[in-house]
């Protein structure tokens, strides 16, 4: 009587996998645009229009960028920093692979002066 709960547990998982499709570099810009700026500034560079400093990490600083592996800023996203208190998580919200390609599709290509927009 083991089969048929495994096959409900396989099924549930793959319900689960398919009910989050990942997303599209325009979607993940729009989610920045809505979740981010407020720290990390429109153009990722951490700086408000006004050109305070916000208290985000410059994604438009190539240097600093470089020195930060993928992995740890996926890390990051998803847990966030100092529990959640000096940058929320947003393991509910973006997944790994959503993580992934926010790094890669939108951090790594943030341009200073340069708004992120869908
Ligand atoms: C409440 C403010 C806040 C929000 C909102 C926020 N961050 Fe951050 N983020 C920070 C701070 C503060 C740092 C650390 C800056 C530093 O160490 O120089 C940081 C650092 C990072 C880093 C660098 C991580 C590392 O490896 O050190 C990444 C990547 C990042 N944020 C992505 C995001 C993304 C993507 C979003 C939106 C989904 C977001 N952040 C939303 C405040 C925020």
């Amino acid at each position: 009587m083991r089969r048929p709960i495994l096959l409900f547990l396989a099924f549930a998982t793959l319900g689960l996998v398919a009910q989050a499709p990942a997303k599209s570099p325009q979607e993940l810009r729009a989610f920045f645009q809505q979740n981010c700026v407020r720290c990390h500034g429109a153009d990722g560079s951490a700086h408000g229009p006004d050109g305070r400093k916000l208290k985000g990490f410059d994604f438009t600083n190539a240097a600093r960028m470089a020195n930060q592996t993928d992995a740890e800023m996926v890390r990051t996203i998803r847990k966030g920093l100092f529990f959640g208190w000096r940058m929320p998580s947003f393991k509910g919200k973006l997944s790994q692979q959503d993580a992934q390609a926010m790094v890669q599709e939108v951090l790594r290509k943030a341009q200073k002066g340069k708004a992120i927009a869908p």
